[in-house]
């Protein structure tokens, strides 16, 4: 219940936010080692549909048949999301699609990557933080082949359903492990996907066409209600031209044809003018507003620049900070130049293409981030290096190696230093510890906060969580 009401309000807070306008202009000259990201022209969508293909639709189109899914399972889980029919029941961060032949399939949807549950709720739009892709999931694969096979054998719907996505997961799997539990390899599924398919018709090919690197940079899943923002997307502020194109790019896992591709696209800009409605949660526990007041006023000094200003006078200056600046962990930025190959193939597909077409044009830097509802998404940094909001205030204060709990509950949250409380460990001791000392986990740069006292430190954490 009252998660339905959580959901309500989030949708009421959506659609008032929409009246709302940002100054999405720079709000003054760049500041040095900045540039500014223009913005393109997106299409408009109607965000009740989009609400209702994200919970209900079929962009990815293959998937475990329910049947051996349920077998394998049990009963079903808690109801999440509130859906009604085939998934209801089925865990948030899946849906189950009826395909043209007739097989219900359970299959991956935004959600496995774009919810988390947060002090017992499901957000939808707050980046998943707890995955484990430390694993090979082509093992998995292997197995549910001679379950399928078994059930249904290979001439049934039911195996035609399934195919798809057992034959990407097998190809790619090896590719898109992670060091440590929590961070997400989506840019490297992304890769992976685009060696294997056509850029001419998208359609599979079994053999990659180019080198798939074995290392996967590391990343955290960007928050969905900043996107109202952002005048290009990604991390390093790679994807312009039409959002809803670039999403639909979710597609390449298991579509079947181009036709499939050009039907995916279509609800995408439903989808994302949804996305545009979302609103951040709001800091639950008390706040010490005087100490609020006074980190505002550090904040618009030392901070807005970048990050621009909140509350009634709201702006956001979308600025790419160069990697010298930011200091921050360059590998992820510094691979779309070691491999042009994968952006190279996007720009060249339908994707790159013609009316509405997306666009991925890398930058070297990284984008500076809208910090509405920071406080709700922790680990900090675009690879999920620093697990607090004071750590990443303080840059000696940072954990080389730490460990925490993957329950986003009320009792593993540090509300003095706002993030997700951990251990620090001397050295890598399982999937669960983050060391930061691997290639593109580093947690170091953004030491924009060292020069602040402590006391100074405090009063911009506490205004953090008002925003
Ligand atoms: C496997 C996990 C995964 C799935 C599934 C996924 N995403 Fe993402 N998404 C990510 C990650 C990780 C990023 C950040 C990548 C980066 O910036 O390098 C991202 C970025 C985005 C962004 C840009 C956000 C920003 O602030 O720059 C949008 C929009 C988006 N995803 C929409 C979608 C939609 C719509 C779907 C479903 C059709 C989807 N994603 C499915 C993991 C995923
Ligand atoms: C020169 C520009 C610049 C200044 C000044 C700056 N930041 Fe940042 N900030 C960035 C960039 C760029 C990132 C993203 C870096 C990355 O992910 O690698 C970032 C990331 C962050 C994040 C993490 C966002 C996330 O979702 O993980 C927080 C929080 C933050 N900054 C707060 C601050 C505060 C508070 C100040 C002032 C004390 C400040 N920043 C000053 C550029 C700046």
């Amino acid at each position: 219940m009252q998660g339905k009401i959580f959901r309500s309000a989030l949708l009421i807070a959506g659609a008032v936010s929409l009246l709302a306008a940002y100054s999405l202009q720079p709000v003054q000259e760049p500041p040095e080692g900045t540039t500014y990201l223009e913005p393109s022209a997106q299409r408009s969508g109607d965000p009740a549909a989009g609400y209702q293909y994200l919970l209900y639709g079929d962009f990815v189109s293959s998937g475990i048949p329910l049947k051996v899914y349920k077998r394998a399972s049990g009963a079903g889980s808690p109801d999440d999301l509130g859906r009604t029919g085939d998934a209801a029941g089925i865990p948030f961060r899946f849906n189950v699609v009826t395909t043209a032949n007739g097989a219900k399939v359970v299959a991956p949807t935004c959600l496995t990557c774009h919810a988390e549950r947060l002090h017992g709720q499901v957000v939808v739009g707050l980046g998943n933080n707890t995955y484990d892709y430390t694993n090979d999931a082509s093992a998995n694969f292997r197995t549910a082949d001679m379950a399928v096979r078994f059930a249904f054998g290979e001439n049934s719907p039911e195996w035609a359903a399934y195919f798809p996505a057992s034959r990407a997961t097998k190809a790619i799997g090896p590719y898109i492990r992670t060091q440590t539990r929590g961070p997400n390899p989506a840019d490297k599924i992304f890769a992976a996907l685009s060696a294997h398919r056509s850029s001419t018709d998208l359609n599979w090919l079994q053999a990659p066409q180019f080198d798939i690197p074995t290392e996967t940079v590391p990343t955290d899943v960007p928050a969905w209600w900043l996107m109202k923002k952002k005048n290009a997307l990604y991390y390093n502020g790679l994807g312009r031209g039409d959002f809803a194109r670039l999403a639909s790019a979710s597609g390449m896992l298991t579509m079947a044809d181009s036709a499939e591709t050009r039907k995916i696209d279509e609800h995408m800009p439903d989808l994302m003018a949804w996305i545009r409605t979302i609103e951040p949660p709001k800091y639950p526990y008390p706040i010490d507003q005087e100490l609020a007041a006074a980190g505002k006023k550090i904040f618009e000094k030392t901070c807005y620049k970048c990050h621009g200003t909140y509350g009634d006078s709201a702006s956001y200056p979308n600025l790419l900070v160069s990697l010298e600046k930011a200091g921050t962990d360059p590998l992820l930025s510094q691979t779309y130049k070691t491999h042009p190959e994968y952006h190279t193939w996007y720009n060249n597909s339908w994707y790159g293409q013609g009316p509405n077409k997306g666009q991925l044009l890398p930058n070297e830097g990284y984008v500076a981030p809208p910090l509405d509802g920071i406080w709700a998404t922790a680990p900090y940094l675009h690879n999920a290096s620093v697990p607090t909001l004071e750590d990443l205030l303080n840059s000696p204060q940072r954990p080389i190696y730490w460990k925490r709990i993957f329950e986003n509950t009320e009792a593993h949250y540090d509300k003095d230093k706002v993030g997700w409380k951990y251990t620090i460990e001397t050295s890598k001791t399982g999937v669960d510890t983050y060391d930061t000392t691997l290639p593109g986990y580093g947690n170091g740069g953004h030491r924009f906060g060292d020069r602040l006292t402590a006391e100074e430190r405090r009063a911009v954490v506490e205004y953090l969580k008002t925003l």
